[in-house]
């Protein structure tokens, strides 16, 4: 028995609701028990920044905090020490799963704004830490020598907490033509470079944050977007994420051109946070991704071996907007991790839906058991066995 791909994966979203490391632990119990071996923490968003740096207390005093999520009126807190993010290290590697921190650029970023505005193309004192979800215009400036000293001291942190070669720094939903595209200190920078346009400038921003990491050894991956590709900004040999829906056939094919490698986390099976009975809550817009179509992922998408040798596994992603607590976060992310699990492990001549059907009978109670199992106080609807 060994795995059909060497990363096993899931991500997880304390930006958007804070995870303590205790439920953390919990939800890692079941991920080594499935056999998954990595791990990403989404640690930055416009809703939330969770990673204490040095020399900058506001992203505690301001960036970890908003008044309400989603409407709820309640307000919302979380800022992991240093030391608790070591103990979750040490935690997942006593059971053979790898931490990797995630840190969004250039998007994704109204939270830093709130507490740093001055780091962006347009700086506004006013900006609060967003409240609800949505792709939003807070990008960071790349001409701003302050913001570099910034990113130099969150690496330097990355580095002492997260033994992995790897950092995620993010990358996708990045308005640029209403940011850099617009900005004075932009316009001037692709003047006097003699840039045509905001990619060439997105491309050097990409290397520069490249080279910062490999100082401390390690390598950046991204959420692949097809914009970025065709400006060449990915390097080859970086590995990159397929995420948007019914783009992966397609991204498997560019990414194997451009010498890339591709972590399989397509939207129409690996969105954990999507529901998965019809009828079950589904915020008003998310598609119904039923565990039978979690299962349904071939991580090749059905390419023959020399056109998929590229593909280096497989991740969940557990978007966190609307999972406030552990029993959420369980309740969405199960039993579909398990299909996701397999589908990492075995290769398609040894799956069949009907057997893992009849498998996921016995692990019914065993997961249960792991969580407090109230409809009510989840807000769903619907049990998530079925
Ligand atoms: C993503 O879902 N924004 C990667």
């Amino acid at each position: 028995d060994e795995p059909r791909y060497p990363w096993r994966g899931l991500m997880v979203d304390p930006a958007r609701h804070f995870i303590p490391v205790k439920d953390l632990e919990k939800f890692v119990d079941l991920m080594a028990y499935y056999k998954f071996n990595k791990l990403q923490i989404h640690l930055t968003d416009d809703q939330g920044w969770r990673l204490p740096v040095p020399g900058y207390p506001k992203l505690k005093s301001i960036s970890s905090k908003r008044k309400e999520s989603m409407r709820n009126g309640t307000p919302h807190e979380g800022m992991y020490t240093k030391q608790e993010l070591k103990d979750l290290v040490e935690y997942c590697a006593a059971r053979g799963i790898e931490v990797i921190p995630e840190i969004d650029v250039p998007g994704h970023n109204q939270a830093l704004a709130a507490a740093y505005p001055e780091f962006f193309c347009f700086p506004n004192p006013d900006t609060k830490v967003k409240t609800d979800e949505g792709v939003t215009l807070h990008l960071i400036c790349p001409h701003k020598p302050e913001v570099w000293e910034f990113y130099a001291a969150v690496f330097k942190e990355l580095k002492d907490i997260f033994p992995s070669g790897i950092v995620h720094l993010g990358g996708d939903e990045a308005p640029l033509e209403k940011t850099w595209a617009q900005c004075p200190l932009s316009i001037r920078y692709r003047e006097q470079k003699g840039m045509k346009d905001v990619h060439e400038e997105l491309k050097e921003f990409i290397k520069k944050m490249s080279s910062m990491l490999a100082v401390h050894g390690k390598r950046i991956q991204l959420w692949y977007e097809k914009p970025w590709a065709k400006a060449n900004i990915y390097s080859k040999g970086d590995a990159v994420f397929t995420w948007r829906m019914g783009q992966t056939p397609s991204t498997i094919t560019e990414t194997k051109k451009q010498g890339l490698s591709l972590i399989i986390a397509a939207g129409e099976h690996c969105y954990l946070d999507y529901p998965q009975i019809p009828g079950q809550n589904n915020r008003g817009w998310m598609p119904t991704t039923t565990l039978e179509q979690s299962y349904k992922l071939d991580p090749a998408f059905g390419k023959p071996e020399k056109e998929a040798n590229h593909i280096i596994g497989v991740q969940g992603t557990v978007w966190g907007e609307h999972l406030p607590a552990l029993d959420h976060i369980l309740y969405r992310t199960y039993p579909r991790a398990c299909a996701i699990a397999e589908a990492g492990w075995s290769p398609m001549n040894a799956r069949s839906w009907e057997n893992f059907r009849r498998k996921l009978a016995d692990h019914r109670q065993f997961i249960l058991k792991r969580f407090n199992y109230d409809m009510e106080r989840t807000k769903e609807n619907e049990p998530p066995f079925k």
